[in-house]
């Protein structure tokens, strides 16, 4: 996600800045810029690329004393100079940066543009620089909370205004903000890296709080203007920590995301109690009769997930493919074959190269994708976004949960365009996908368990997850996530086929993980537990909350909240995912940079 930095003292604002940009760079980013005040006069800088690169376009001098900064992980509009923040005024009064996504920027942008103001970039950002211009009346702090009070969504903001010198406003809703607090000068930004080495003084701001941050201090107010008491803390994290947020890794920071993860792509997708995905206006479904699903990796496992849920939904055939298998299996494929390509990092040459086979044969091309402008994207007819952010560990976590959610709110939405569900089983649904965050944050909630259960089998050689659907395709993410970050042998086996050999490897102590959380198919999953526990096997149960019979057969149970049945893949993971990441720091393992792997595996 972006970064934001705002500097206001005695020191030249341009050189904090910058260095600030640099320790937000591990958030991953695709351009970045400043703006600084001095002499009344607000001067921008922005370019796409690296800090580097904006620091040598900035050249010499830059002087002032106060400004803001931003690393832009582009969500709306292509990494490009004009899209890159600080966004400025036309008039020059003002220039704002921002983290998180403005829902209703279409609408504003379309009012904005009515009453004559200028917007210069495709972002959804611009319309705050536009709605402070316009509202702007002298009074600052008014002015600020009119234009904040018409956004929908969710911001992080950095604001300067021309008039008001070493006067800076930061204002947070649903994205961190986090203020640092020097001697005669003051600091915000996303968190607390960014400044960590000026000051380890904090306030944390809370959503729907702004602040007024001048040199000589912090005055806070809430939601409607009343002035609030900070609370002052101080960070005991080194730099290197504060980039993981406090977490010893990427990789469990990023599990912790997931709910925000989840809001940030699916909230602007759902309106009216609708799911509407941006851009597949075009995308005629009834002249598709068939789906063919292509990934690597856990984007793969996503696609499996999303053929059992698409076929169920849509009632189209649907497979998922290897990319790496498809592109050379000289596919039939054709233009009523809707392919979906699934990538993470947007770069993965498999999955390219697939894609071109497919675009080859004449199939149209919906990507589902976290990278802006990668070269998935590029490439693509229809491009979904997961606003998931920037994903820092090899291990995906997010990025796999919120391309299954997109999978979920595209067989949704395709499903109510077919008609293959009722207009009452549609808002069911839409409902169900819509609480899929918080059913995140409670997965996390009952994973506690996760830790001692790893603690106490973290020495298995080799383990098996077995599960039926749904369940199953869980299985196969649960698998590589074990394997790839503790180096611990594992495979996933849909349970109904282990009695057609494999059972023969079952023997005493052998550890088995169990997803039974798929409706229908509980009990069949439960028969094939007691089929293991009767040769010896030692099991751990993934089952839905409150299904307490699971502790009779089990060795231990982790509970997972339940929602429809089709869409347990997204909370059933965590536990699985956590339980990766124990095990491999029981194992002392390098597990955000597990060894032999690459985040993005840019070649065949
Ligand atoms: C997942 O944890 C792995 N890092 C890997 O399997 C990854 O999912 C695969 O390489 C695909 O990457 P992509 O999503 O960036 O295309």
């Amino acid at each position: 996600m972006c970064g934001i930095i705002g500097y206001t003292g005695k020191n030249n604002a341009r050189e904090i800045l910058i260095e600030g940009l640099h320790r937000l760079e591990y958030r991953g980013y695709d351009s970045a810029g400043v703006s600084v005040l001095d002499g009344g006069v607000i001067t921008t800088v922005k370019s796409q690329g690296r800090i580097d690169a904006l620091d040598e376009k900035i050249g010499g001098t830059l002087p002032g004393t106060s400004g803001i900064g931003h690393t832009r992980w582009a969500t709306h509009g292509a990494p490009t100079d004009k899209n890159a923040h600080p966004h400025a005024s036309a008039d020059g009064k003002f220039a704002i940066v921002h983290n998180g996504i403005i829902e209703n920027y279409e609408s504003l942008r379309a009012e904005l543009t009515r009453h004559g103001m200028e917007f210069r970039s495709e972002t959804d950002s611009e319309v705050v620089v536009n709605l402070l211009a316009y509202y702007y009346d002298g009074d600052l702090k008014n002015t600020v909370m009119k234009a904040t009070s018409r956004l929908e969504g969710s911001y992080a903001l950095g604001i300067v205004c021309a008039d008001f010198p070493g006067r800076l406003f930061a204002v947070r809703s649903m994205s961190p903000l986090i203020i640092g607090v020097g001697a005669g000068e003051n600091y915000f930004a996303s968190d607390v890296t960014a400044f960590i080495s000026h000051t380890k003084n904090i306030i944390h701001m809370e959503d729907g709080q702004f602040a007024e941050v001048t040199p000589g201090g912090i005055t806070l107010y809430d939601a409607i203007g009343r002035q609030v008491e900070p609370v002052y803390e101080k960070v005991t994290w080194d730099a290197e920590a504060a980039e993981k947020g406090g977490y010893e890794h990427f990789m469990l920071k990023e599990i912790m995301e997931q709910p925000r993860a989840l809001e940030a792509t699916i909230n602007p997708r759902i309106h009216g109690g609708k799911i509407t995905p941006e851009g597949l206006e075009a995308l005629d479904m009834e002249n598709i009769d068939r789906i063919v699903i292509t990934a690597c990796g856990s984007a793969y496992h996503a696609g499996v997930v999303g053929k059992y849920v698409i076929e169920e939904l849509c009632r189209i055939p649907t497979t998922a493919e290897l990319a790496s298998e498809l592109r050379y299996s000289s596919p039939i494929l054709n233009e009523r074959t809707l392919v979906i390509a699934i990538s993470q990092s947007g770069e993965t040459a498999d999955t390219l190269a697939a894609m071109r086979e497919a675009k080859k044969l004449g199939a149209p091309v919906l990507a589902i994708v976290n990278v802006v402008g990668s070269s998935v994207a590029v490439l693509a007819d229809y491009v979904l976004y997961t606003w998931a952010g920037p994903e820092i560990a090899v291990a995906t976590t997010k990025g796999y949960t919120t391309q299954v959610a997109m999978l979920d709110m595209f067989a949704v939405w395709a499903a109510g365009k077919l008609g293959t569900v009722t207009p009452e089983r549609e808002a069911e649904l839409t409902a169900a996908i819509a609480s899929l965050p918080a059913s995140v944050q409670r997965a996390i909630y009952l994973s506690s368990n996760v830790e001692e259960i790893a603690e106490r089998n973290y020495r298995h050689a080799s383990l098996f997850f077995i599960g039926r659907n749904i369940d199953y395709a869980s299985c196969l993410e649960a698998s590589l996530k074990l394997k790839e970050v503790s180096y611990i042998h594992s495979e996933a086996y849909a349970a109904g086929e282990l009695k057609h050999g494999t059972i023969a490897l079952i023997s005493p102590e052998q550890l088995v993980i169990a997803v039974a959380c798929y409706g229908a198919l509980r009990d069949k999953t439960m028969s094939n537990i007691q089929q293991v526990k009767a040769r010896g096997a030692n099991v751990i149960a993934v089952a839905r909350e409150g299904d307490r019979t699971m502790f009779a057969e089990a060795d231990d149970v982790i509970f997972v909240p339940g929602t429809e049945p089709i869409f347990m893949a997204v909370p059933q993971i965590i536990p699985m995912q956590l339980l990766a990441y124990y095990v491999a720091r029981e194992n002392g393992c390098d597990i955000d940079k597990p060894k032999n792997l690459a985040k993005s595996v840019t070649v065949e």
